[in-house]
Formats: structure tokens, sequence, C-alpha cells
């Protein structure tokens, strides 16, 4: 289990790297030895394959690599063993595929790193994803509240192994006295004081997402669409 308390606020925090191979290995050598971690989604992936991510690691990058599997658990036990081959430090899956697949996660992502002299990346399971409503949920059948939908996925998920969640800063609070101390909770939907928001409605500042009690935070545009990129991850870590 990745024991996020021994390492500092700055390096947990994750850049998201959602833009095309050239512009996101220009900006990973930019923040080389500045950030700590990098996000990989499946644009960039899918694109790239496992060869992204060893060039993020040959740059010195924790890489979190955002696949979402969800599948049958013999396809997911062999995806998450495929990641954790290539170097991957973080993977995420949907919580709603049950606990037979994030038990075959855990399992194929134990085997792909052990057989490669790797360390088990961190697995984390999402919940109700930010960008579906109460309608939306309704819609596919969940007919009981949004919030009860989250914390029900969170508790599943860390019961069937996993080392924590993905969440918005507003449900962090809630799920940190859920899942208790140990738990992983990684959240977007960050943006410094200030900053442009995008697409994203619910955020919060960095300090603020900490203090609601997220191990680690996913910051995408207000990085990579900066002039400096460097320079406004720094002021980042220098607001923590
Ligand atoms: O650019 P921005 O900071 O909004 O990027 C946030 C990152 O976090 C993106 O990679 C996005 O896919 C991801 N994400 C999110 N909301 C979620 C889950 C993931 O914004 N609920």
């Amino acid at each position: 289990m990745l024991d996020y308390r021994s390492q500092s606020f700055e390096e947990r925090v994750i850049v998201a790297l959602d833009c095309d191979a050239d512009k996101a290995l220009a900006i990973a050598n930019s923040l080389a030895g500045v950030a700590s971690w990098v996000k990989v989604g499946m644009t960039l992936y899918y694109a790239q394959g496992p060869s992204i991510v060893e060039k993020f690691k040959n740059l010195g990058f924790n890489v979190f690599l955002d696949l979402k599997f969800h599948d049958i658990p013999h396809q997911v036990r062999g995806a998450a063993a495929s990641a954790a081959a290539a170097g991957a430090d973080m993977l995420t899956m949907h919580a709603c595929g049950g606990a037979d697949m994030m038990k075959a996660a855990c399992e194929g992502a134990t085997e792909g790193a052990e057989g490669n002299g790797l360390q088990v990346p961190a697995l984390l399971g999402i919940t109700v994803l930010t960008s579906m409503s109460a309608d939306d949920l309704r819609s596919v059948g969940v007919s009981r509240e949004l919030t009860d939908q989250v914390s029900s996925l969170a508790q599943l998920a860390v019961g069937s192994g996993l080392d924590g969640v993905v969440a918005s800063p507003m449900e962090a609070a809630g799920l940190r006295s859920l899942l208790g101390d140990d738990a992983l909770i990684v959240t977007p939907g960050v943006r410094p004081a200030g900053s442009d928001l995008g697409d994203q409605t619910r955020v919060a500042t960095p300090r603020a997402a900490y203090d609601a009690g997220a191990s680690h935070l996913v910051v995408g545009r207000p990085v990579v669409a900066a002039d400096n990129p460097a320079a406004a991850f720094e002021a980042i870590a220098a607001s923590l």
C-alpha cells in the first residue's frame, strides 16, 4: 500500500497530461525534477501504447495510468497485469464492475509488477463519474441517492482490496471519514484561486482539497495550458 503520508503535499500533485504525445513529452521534460507524478489518460495511451509510460518513467515520474477498467474479471486481471508490467504506479477501474472484478485486478497488478521486479501499483476505484447527474444515475437503473451510491461503491472498492478511490473535492471529507486514514483519495477538479475553471464546475483550491482529506490532487489544464508549466506547478506547490 502506498503510504501517502510519508510524501510531501507537493509530491502528491499529479499533473494530467491530456494532450498529444509531443506536447505531453515537452511538458514532462519541463516538469522533470519539479513534479513527481503525471497522469496518462485513455486518449494518450490508446494513441501511444505502453511505451509512453516508459518514457515518463525514464524522466523520473511516477505514472498514474487512468484507463478506468470495466470488464469481466479475467480481462481486468490481464489488463492490470499488463499495465503494472508497463510500469504504471497507479491504476483505475470502475467499482461498479463488482468485487470479483476488483479482486482480479489486485491479483493481476501484483503478478504483472512482481514478475517484472516492479512495485505493485496503487489501485483506485471510480465510484460515480462526476459528469453524471442524479437523473443520469436513475436512467441507468440506480434509484438511490447519488451520494449513497458513491459511499457504497467506495466501501466496496476498499473492501475488495483497492487502495482507495477517485473523488471530487466535495466528496473527499465524507469519504475520508468513511474509509479511514490509510485510503487514497485522489481528487481532480482542483483549481488554484482565480484560475480558469474550464469545464469543471465543482472545484476546490489545492489547499482546500488537501484540507478536505485528499491524499493526492490531479491538476491538468492549470499546468498544461500555462505558458510556463513548471512555473505554474511551482506556484501551486507554493500555495500548499
Ligand atoms: O484539466 P483538469 O485539471 O480539469 O483535468 C482533470 C483531470 O482529471 C482530467 O484528466 C480528467 O479526465 C480527470 N477527471 C476529472 N473528473 C473526474 C475524474 C477524472 O476531471 N471525476
